[in-house]
């Protein structure tokens, strides 16, 4: 699937966002590497600091699903005026699965897409050292 595609997806994850707290919606849509697609959406918590990000449960979705390798991820912010990037910690565990090189696009609309990779969001990863070995 192309990145249009995808964007796609994470909007209409985006729709099932659950952020009564925030009212800030995000969705993403996981590519993995045999081709299929993951979504995830924000799941907040009224003890705040339980809340995940899109990113991490379209992850966990596709792990619980017994995917081990990907190709990308697409977010989507709709409710943002400008695109928002993975959060650090987001970027941490994407960068356990994703190879260095995967591409990361986000934006709040298909026509202000950012695209990056998670090695240049999340550099010097030793893990990826450590697995060429
Ligand atoms: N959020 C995500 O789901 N992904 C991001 O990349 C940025 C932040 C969520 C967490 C919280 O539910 C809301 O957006 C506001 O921070």
């Amino acid at each position: 699937m192309d990145i249009d595609g995808l964007f796609g997806l994470a909007l209409e994850a985006a729709k099932r966002s659950y952020s009564p707290y925030s009212r800030f919606k995000v969705g993403a849509a996981l590519l993995c590497a045999d081709g299929s697609v993951f979504s995830g959406t924000n799941m907040e918590n009224r003890s705040f600091g339980l809340t995940t990000c899109a990113e991490r449960n379209a992850l966990a979705a596709a792990v619980g699903a017994g995917k081990r390798a990907f190709a990308g991820i697409v977010v989507a912010t709709p409710d943002a005026e400008y695109p928002v990037s993975p959060c650090g910690a987001c970027r941490q565990v994407l960068s356990e699965f994703l190879p260095p090189d995967a591409p990361v696009v986000f934006g709040s609309s298909a026509k202000d897409l950012v695209v990056t990779t998670i090695g240049q969001l999340f550099p010097y990863d030793a893990l990826h050292e450590l697995k060429k070995n």
